[in-house]
């Protein structure tokens, strides 16, 4: 049994937040939640506002929270992607360095950061690549390193594709797939790297509780396919055809960058790290978790 901790949770309202939340306090920890609007704490994070005490006695911060990327990029939005992250971090670090007792910092990231066309087998020792999101992964890790510098520990989890039935990526896809319209992207070859939500609430769970970890960690399922490997198996599940397939240049014509860097995003992340800290993944195969997800 893990000793009980106050465990921050900004993003507690998204789809990962809200589960770990519910996980968090079945196993017996104290969560408080940051929101813009609904938290047991406050913060505007466009004017850099954070409630005083909302780290009083807290013994690690889950940071969860950005701007959805799942839209199309104008300049604003962009911005906004980026600065809902990195400014946030800031925030939160710079309120963690003024504690006394300083809480752990564990922060979300994405396998975005090694760049949207970099193949696999990716583990954590990779740089990162090219691309806007790899940007933004890049800033998001780095607004915490000050904490990491002051021998804080710092987990930063390089999250996959969430699947889940309660929403994200797999509820978008859905209605198509359903309507037997679903296919490949381009030419379905890009790995894609997923993970299911229970499995990530679990990884944020030990990232919290597991005091020996820190630095990277990508939250992945042990085993990346390829988008036209997504395809069938989401189709057999459903038992639905799909023989479509949407060229990439229609994925660029209707989602431009943001369809490159995701859609057809190739990023074949391993998670060494989890493997080597004997990790035990309940959803390790992309069919009995998409099974799972549409029960
Ligand atoms: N889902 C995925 O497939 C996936 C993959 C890789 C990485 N990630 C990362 O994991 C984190 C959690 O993902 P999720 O799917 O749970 O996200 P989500 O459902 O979109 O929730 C994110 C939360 O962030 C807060 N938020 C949204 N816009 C914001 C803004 N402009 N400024 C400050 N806070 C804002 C909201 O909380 P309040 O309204 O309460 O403030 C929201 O509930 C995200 O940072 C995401 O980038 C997710």
């Amino acid at each position: 049994m893990n000793p009980s901790k106050a465990i921050l949770v900004t993003g507690a309202t998204g789809l990962v937040g809200r589960a770990l939340c519910v996980e968090l306090r079945r196993r017996g920890h104290t969560v408080r939640t940051l929101s813009r609007s609904r938290g047991d704490v406050r913060w505007d994070v466009d004017a850099g506002t954070l409630d005083a005490g909302a780290m009083e006695g807290i013994d690690a911060v889950v940071h969860l929270a950005g701007e959805p990327v799942a839209q199309r990029w104008s300049k604003d939005r962009r911005a906004r992607i980026l600065r809902s992250r990195v400014d946030s971090a800031k925030l939160l670090v710079n309120a963690i360095l003024q504690q006394a007792q300083r809480p752990d910092f564990i922060c979300a990231s994405g396998i975005n950061y090694y760049g949207y066309n970099c193949g696999g087998p990716v583990d954590e020792s990779r740089p990162s690549g090219e691309g806007f999101l790899a940007e933004v992964c890049r800033q998001w890790e780095g607004a915490a390193q000050p904490l990491a510098s002051a021998g804080v520990r710092t987990v930063f989890t390089r999250i996959g594709l969430v699947l889940s039935g309660e929403g994200g990526a797999l509820a978008k896809m859905l209605p198509a797939f359903k309507l037997g319209l679903g296919g490949r992207l381009g030419r379905g070859t890009q790995l894609m790297s997923w993970i299911a939500l229970s499995d990530l609430v679990q990884i944020l769970c030990r990232c919290v509780e597991d005091t020996s970890l820190s630095g990277p960690i990508n939250a992945v399922a042990p085993e990346a396919v390829t988008n036209a490997e997504f395809t069938k198996a989401f189709g057999r599940v459903l038992r639905r055809p799909t023989i479509c397939s949407v060229p990439c240049s229609v994925v660029n014509l209707l989602f431009s960058e943001m369809g490159r860097e995701t859609l057809l995003a190739n990023v074949g992340a391993v998670p060494e790290r989890l493997q080597a800290a004997g990790f035990e993944w309940q959803q390790p195969d992309l069919e009995g978790c998409l099974r799972k997800c549409i029960q």
